[in-house]
């Protein structure tokens, strides 16, 4: 924008909310006095449709073309103040958004003078930032009707018919000679309380697939290839020997789960007897178990235990296959040991079908796990009864461990090709266990079923319908509109060192000719590449350089020993300071926050210029370990921070005004407390 800057200001009272705790004329007065301000003035209710009318008419006579809100959170009320300066005909981009309720009134109740001061600051600095605020644009993407699905289990077929009945073209690529994944391994499935051969459920549902008109199914079949993003991903596809390529919109990861193999525990490998459940499962299936007269089960094996939590089915499974015994032979001994039966309320009447089939359920304490011992080469399984506070020891022909879930041995492969990651678990991690807990960080990746943690039947089917409606959002409209918060690069500056392509973590950055191109697309705004760039060549539109330091210089401009610059991300940080003021959590009034959208956007100037211009402390917080909303942008800050203090202790400033805090939008107390301990440790009034 050349025009020069014509900034209003609405200072919002509240009603008491923010105007019983806080001098609003004052902070009025002060705005006024600041450099481009053309207009300024106090609102009771800025969110009411008739101050919010009011606000646009001001806009359009006073020529404002810079517009500051001082008033509640920007997590609950921006994209309504974007909206009103937008149909005012001002790029929502030259929109700022002040706290002044949530990080003060509510949190200063006790103080009106300092409370005050803070919100003069807080203005100053959304009014320096403003200034310097350019237009940005939402970006929209055309997206068609293809979908890839990744995976021909049961949640893959699944979620392949949801689309395809809805009208879209579906690709299935299932790595088997044919679909059905884990079920073509089981003989009898339990599910919503009627009983029958898994054979039947896939045979079913693979018809339905084959004659669909709208899917297509390649089997022993893998990715080759798939490069893009939502709207555009190319695929190529290597089945029965030959390559194939098409296009895809968009892609649900549907691979599966599988066993973790109990090897060398209970001798399994070694003995024939040891089984897992899905052994049984085969045993069962093909009629293959001859002479079984005592059958024990030994429950979370590879589970509840310090690496990884609750299977979360394997005790429907061993109850399920415990009858299967019963069922085969009525004589056949059962026993069930346990530590904890976690099943959900609808299996629960398992439970006694099986202690009517006359199945013994033993339950052993979680650390003290039933040892076996072979003795004249029969097996005895010694446990100690929680319940009855004694050992037994029972013998067993058959014994079958109930142990833990991984994700497909594909994970590894297949995270790399769509650049999504993976726990410690080998699942896909969503993007957000409650936010996005079927989709990718990525735009246009869901994922469902066992590929995201162990699933029943039932579970993994509800996620499959899941993923697919999803998908359909983004194919349905047409097109995806991603945010204007985008990283832009000035070729002209860059020196082509290729860390900013390197480090991305949604891969929108692209080199060709060693200069980086940023595909906006795939861009989430995070700001790692700005912040790590050596020569400063890329900038984030609404969170660049330049704003971001105005905003240090601004609120750093009287007394700044007093002062804490704090830097939190929206998400998390940002979340727990207004929850600190939701809670009316009371805390010192030194702070001033500078929102960034990821931790990893705070570049180390910006912490060394804060402690340059005198700063008494500066705080940097983001998400809890491991949530980042950019995936791992939380732990590049934390590196960085690291790496800041060591320059820090060289530039003669104690590394220990630079505080770090990790917390969850939840984390009210922790904000707070995290303020006070500052508060004290830097010795301020
Ligand atoms: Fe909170 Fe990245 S979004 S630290």
């Amino acid at each position: 924008m050349s025009e020069d800057a014509r900034v209003g200001v609405f200072v919002c009272r509240c009603g008491s909310n923010i105007g019983g705790f806080v001098d609003v004329p004052e902070v009025v007065e002060c705005a006024k006095a600041l450099k481009d301000v053309v207009f300024a003035e106090e609102g009771k209710w800025s969110c009411s449709v008739d101050y919010l009318a009011h606000m646009q008419e001001c806009v359009k006579e006073h020529n404002l073309n810079r517009v500051v809100i001082a008033s509640c959170t920007p997590r609950t009320h921006e994209p309504l103040f974007k909206r009103t300066v937008r149909e005012a005909g001002l790029n929502p981009y030259l929109l700022e958004f002040v706290s002044i309720r949530e990080q003060v009134s509510w949190v200063h109740m006790d103080d009106r003078e300092a409370a005050t001061e803070k919100a003069k600051d807080l203005v100053k600095m959304g009014v320096a930032k403003a200034r310097l605020l350019e237009e940005g644009e939402e970006i929209r993407l055309p997206v068609k009707t293809d979908s890839l699905i990744i995976g021909g289990g049961i949640a893959g077929m699944t979620a392949a018919l949801s689309l395809a009945d809805q009208g879209f073209n579906v690709t299935i690529v299932e790595r088997e000679a044919r679909l059905g994944g884990l079920l073509n391994k089981i003989g009898r499935v339990w599910n919503n309380g009627s009983e029958f051969p898994a054979d039947e459920l896939v045979k079913a549902r693979a018809e339905r697939l084959y004659n669909h008109p709208h899917i297509k199914v390649y089997t022993n079949a893998a990715i080759d290839t798939i490069e893009g993003y939502i709207g555009n991903y190319k695929v190529t596809v290597k089945s029965n020997g030959s390559i194939e390529a098409f296009d895809a919109s968009t892609v649900i990861v549907a691979t599966g789960m599988q066993e973790i193999e109990p090897v060398g525990q209970y001798g399994y490998g070694d003995d024939a007897r040891v089984v897992t459940q899905l052994d049984l499962e085969g045993l069962l299936k093909n009629n293959a178990l001859d002479n079984v007269k005592d059958a024990v089960v030994i429950n979370c094996v590879n589970s509840m235990n310090e690496s990884r939590g609750c299977c979360n089915i394997g005790c429907g499974i061993s109850v399920k296959n415990a009858v299967a015994l019963k069922g085969l032979n009525q004589d056949i001994h059962v026993h069930i040991l346990y530590r904890d039966l976690c099943m959900v309320k609808d299996e629960r009447g398992n439970v006694e079908r099986a202690k009517r089939a006359g199945i013994k359920f033993i339950r052993f304490p979680d650390d003290r796990y039933p040892e076996v011992s072979r003795e004249n080469d029969r097996l005895a399984v010694k446990v100690y009864d929680v319940l009855l506070a004694r050992e037994f020891s029972i013998p067993a022909d058959l014994l079958v461990l109930t142990t833990g879930f991984q994700g497909d041995s594909s994970v590894e492969q297949i995270k790399g090709q769509l650049k999504v990651s993976a726990n410690a678990e080998g699942f896909f991690q969503e993007a957000h266990i409650k936010l996005g807990p079927l989709d990718f960080p990525a735009d246009g990746i869901f994922l469902c079923g066992g590929a995201r943690s162990p699933k029943n039947i039932r579970e993994a089917c509800e996620e499959a319908i899941g993923a697919g409606m999803r998908a359909s959002i983004p194919m349905k409209r047409g097109y995806i509109e991603a945010e204007g918060i985008v990283a832009d690069i000035d070729p002209g500056a860059c020196n082509g060192c290729g860390l900013c392509a390197k480090n991305c973590p949604y891969g929108a950055i692209r080199m060709a000719d060693e200069k980086p191109t940023v595909v906006k697309a795939l861009c989430k705004g995070c700001g790692l590449c700005a912040a790590d760039c050596p020569t400063n060549t890329i900038t984030i539109i609404h969170y660049s350089d330049e704003q971001i330091l105005a905003q240090i210089e601004a609120a750093l401009e009287e007394r700044p020993e007093e002062k804490i610059i704090g830097f939190v991300c929206h998400w998390c940080c940002l979340g727990a300071a207004d929850m600190a003021g939701v809670s009316r959590l009371q805390y010192p009034p030194h702070g001033r926050l500078i929102r960034v959208m990821c931790s990893a956007r705070v570049a180390s100037q910006f912490v060394l210029s804060a402690f340059e211009l005198g700063a008494a402390g500066v705080l940097v917080g983001g998400c809890e370990f491991p949530t980042c909303h950019y995936i791992v942008g939380n732990y590049k800050a934390e590196n960085r921070m690291e790496r800041v203090k060591k320059t820090l202790a060289r530039k003669g400033y104690d590394p220990e005004r630079l505080w770090v805090l990790w917390c969850s939008a939840a984390d009210g107390p922790k904000f707070a407390n995290t303020m006070r301990e500052m508060v004290k440790r830097l010795n301020l009034k």
